[in-house]
């Protein structure tokens, strides 16, 4: 194959600065690694960076589609930028990550959104030098999103925006085909990365001075189960705690069908790893848990959660509820409430049901009117609401282990996130962006707490 990115590399030489391009991940964390990544084969190429979407040669919206709204969200993004095309027609403008590797997406764009020039999928990182030229040497739109073999590519060096915080992915794709949920179809069979290769990369960024790594994965808990030699992410996680350096580890997500003793026993001995679990729920009912081909049951769910807290009596959860599924019953819902009170969740993100063609449960004819998913979404939130008030409180007089990672809205203070993923803001000189600092905790907001630097 020819060297394209020597070829693009070489068009570029005349130049007097070089061509800069824009890139705007949405989505998961996922997603925005991809995005590190994608950054990491244009600087290759030749490129630079701009936050500016107005100076960019190159604009690329790297996609999510797991709700309806974030689709729309881009089109209407994508609509927008006709304008700069109009001004400055040798822009490049590009579609890629999961919305981009459907087809639909590929028809609907060709036939409403003209000035896009570039799409390619969740596949096709390696083939963006090859597609790219073609766009720029034959000013013609280009697509591919070709189920290329899934290879994970560990040649590319990611161009990280965060210094403070590195997102290192453990794993692509997912099999859990979840009935309501798209990324199976637009992100392949699950692959996991060597062991070697992840404690490499997490190796180096310690060594770089990163503060916070997070473990990413669409259920880091089946890490391993398929490599020639396999590992489980418990053994994994305890490989990377031994790893040098003053750095705490997280991961994202669990899945509770997945999620075992062994998991948490490793997370309670790693020094490092933060003693917090996302587990997302979904339901807490066990009718609709398995009409989402979940796979487990609420008491299998509250099992690990006792289990954590037997051990750990504070031991932090957040979670993901998805409201409305088709024909929920006021009965299924006060089941996920009944979850919600049992376990305290230190913090929920919950989504109203979006139907994703192509899925099962797209199929299911629903009888729940959309007026009683948004009430049951406020009911939710209020009751959580409670929760949160309450847990929170709890830390008032207690000292918390901070990451500070930017300046908070109020002026004099910086915030970041404690152990367990809570915003906390304390009085403090910007010097303490970055570091990891001990703050004793002396107030509790909704969304936040407050306390002073130790
Ligand atoms: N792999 C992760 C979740 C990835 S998607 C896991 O299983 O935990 C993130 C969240 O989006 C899901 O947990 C779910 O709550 C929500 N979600 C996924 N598909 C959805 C849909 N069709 N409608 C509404 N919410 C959805
Ligand atoms: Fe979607 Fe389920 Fe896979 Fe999560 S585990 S990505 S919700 S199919
Ligand atoms: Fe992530 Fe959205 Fe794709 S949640 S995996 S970017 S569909």
């Amino acid at each position: 194959m020819p060297d394209y990115v020597d070829m693009i590399k070489k068009a570029f030489s005349g130049r007097e600065a070089p061509p800069l391009c824009y890139l705007h991940s949405f989505g998961c964390q996922q997603n925005v690694s991809d995005g590190e990544k994608i950054l990491g084969v244009l600087c290759d190429m030749g490129y630079g960076v701009t936050e500016d979407m107005e100076n960019a040669d190159l604009i690329i919206y790297n996609t999510c589609a797991v709700r309806e709204g974030a689709e729309l969200k881009v089109y209407s993004l994508v609509g927008n930028l006709k304008k700069l095309k109009e001004n400055n027609p040798e822009l490049i403008i590009g579609l890629c990550g999961c919305m981009a590797q459907q087809e639909k997406t590929v028809e609907k764009i060709r036939k409403s959104y003209r000035h896009v020039d570039l799409i390619f999928g969740t596949y096709a990182l390696k083939e963006l030098p090859r597609l790219l030229y073609t766009v720029l040497t034959e000013k013609k739109p280009v697509s591919d999103i070709t189920e290329y073999d899934g290879v994970i590519p560990e040649d590319v060096t990611s161009v990280r925006k965060d210094s403070i915080k590195a997102s290192v992915p453990i794993m692509y794709g997912c099999d859990n085909f979840c009935s309501y949920c798209i990324v199976p179809y637009v992100r392949g069979r699950e692959r996991s990365r060597e062991p070697g290769a992840v404690l490499n990369e997490v190796r180096q960024l310690a060594e770089a001075g990163y503060k916070e790594i997070m473990l990413l994965g669409q259920n880091v808990n089946s890490y391993g189960k398929k490599l020639s030699e396999p590992v489980t992410f418990a053994e994994l996680l305890r490989e990377i705690d031994k790893i040098e350096g003053d750095f705490r580890i997280r991961f994202m997500s669990s899945h509770p069908k997945d999620a075992t003793k062994e998991l948490i026993d490793a997370v309670i001995d790693c020094d490092k790893v933060c003693k917090h679990l996302h587990l997302p729920l979904q339901s807490g009912s066990d009718r609709i848990l398995e009409a989402m081909n979940r796979r487990y049951t609420a008491e299998k769910y509250m099992e690990i959660v006792d289990y954590a807290r037997s051990r750990i009596p504070d031991f932090s959860f957040s979670t993901d509820i998805i409201v409305g599924f088709p024909n929920e019953t006021e009965e299924d819902f006060q089941d996920t409430l009944d979850i919600l009170k049992k376990v305290e969740y230190d913090n929920i993100f919950s989504f109203i049901y979006s139907i994703r063609s192509g899925t099962k449960a797209a199929l299911i004819e629903d009888k729940i009117s959309d007026e009683e998913k948004s009430g049951r979404m406020r009911r939710l939130l209020e009751l959580q609401r409670e929760i949160t008030d309450r847990r929170f409180k709890r830390f008032i007089g207690r000292t918390l282990d901070v990451l500070f990672d930017g300046e908070s809205n109020k002026e004099g203070f910086c915030s970041g996130k404690s152990d367990e993923f809570i915003i906390v803001e304390a009085k403090a000189d910007p010097s303490v962006i970055g570091q990891r600092k001990q703050v004793r905790i002396t107030n509790a907001f909704n969304w936040a707490l407050q306390g002073e630097l130790l």
